[in-house]
């Protein structure tokens, strides 16, 4: 079966417009967009398209690759002081010259949006309740718990561990009492352990999860997405020769994609 992240993620949207509707004061997103990459610039544009449906306000400021660090770190330290700002997302990637670091631990942890920040991080990390989880692992969570698929004690192989989905993904997965193995570059027989795993989620960006790799009926979630050599949008699994030993997979593009965005904006829609 199909994780259909695009029914989920209109869910999803669903409620977030809902708990919006009620609120007096909307929420307001301010999102900064550094540089002219495009794959950049498309996210931050569905990212504006998203709020604008579930009413939430969105402002994006947009900076040359030119920028210096402290003027970055200024713009930040303003939206943190001001109160009409609810949440604020630093589209990554960002240029080199800019420690993304600085930039992540200068934004307010009740405005982190990404649950990027050291306090969110670490609190999830420890068990405590962070502001905000990582979008793209909780709306991994959120596809996979539509479909009612067991965490607990599920054997979970994570590939890529990113701060942005790979290390994220491992601790909400922990938190649900799955047993989590982080596979990544230098991982030995990286073969055998998605062949043993009863959900393979893989986070990447190139072709990984290859035909007769993944144990019969397990669960397979590809977050990567990338061109091929024609051009088109796939992701790290070899759907086509996957599919059929899996009992659900999630396609690219309208599997994790759409998840993320829908798990964005309920994040964006708290205040605090
Ligand atoms: N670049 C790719 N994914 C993300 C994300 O989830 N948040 C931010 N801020 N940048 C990204």
């Amino acid at each position: 079966m199909i994780l259909d992240g695009k029914i989920v993620s209109e869910k999803v949207l669903t409620v977030v417009k809902d708990k919006v509707n009620k609120m007096s004061k909307k929420p307001h997103l301010v999102v900064i967009l550094v540089g002219d990459d495009p794959a950049s610039h498309i996210y931050v544009k569905n990212k504006r398209i998203a709020a604008e449906k579930v009413g939430i306000k969105s402002t994006i400021i947009e900076f040359p690759n030119t920028i210096q660090e402290q003027e970055l770190l200024n713009k930040i330290k303003e939206l943190n002081a001001n109160p009409d700002v609810t949440g604020i997302l630093v589209q990554m990637p960002l240029p080199e010259h800019i420690d993304k670091n600085n930039i992540i631990n200068t934004i307010s942890p009740k405005k982190d949006v990404d649950g990027f920040t050291p306090e969110n991080v670490g609190k999830l990390t420890i068990g405590m309740e962070p502001y905000y989880y990582p979008a793209t692992p909780q709306g991994i969570l959120m596809l996979l718990d539509e479909y009612n698929i067991k965490l607990e004690g599920a054997d979970v192989v994570v590939i890529g561990r990113s701060n942005i989905v790979g290390k994220p993904m491992c601790q909400m997965l922990l938190k649900r009492n799955a047993t989590v193995t982080n596979c990544h570059s230098y991982t030995k027989d990286i073969d055998n352990k998605i062949k043993t795993a009863d959900i393979v989620i893989s986070a990447v960006g190139k072709k990984i999860v290859r035909c007769k790799m993944v144990k019969k009926n397990s669960v397979v979630v590809d977050v990567g997405i990338f061109k091929d050599n024609n051009g088109q949008l796939t992701g790290d699994v070899d759907f086509d020769y996957v599919v059929d030993s899996t009992s659900y997979i999630s396609p690219v593009p309208g599997g994790v994609g759409p998840m993320t965005i829908a798990s964005l904006m309920f994040n964006a829609s708290k205040v605090y």
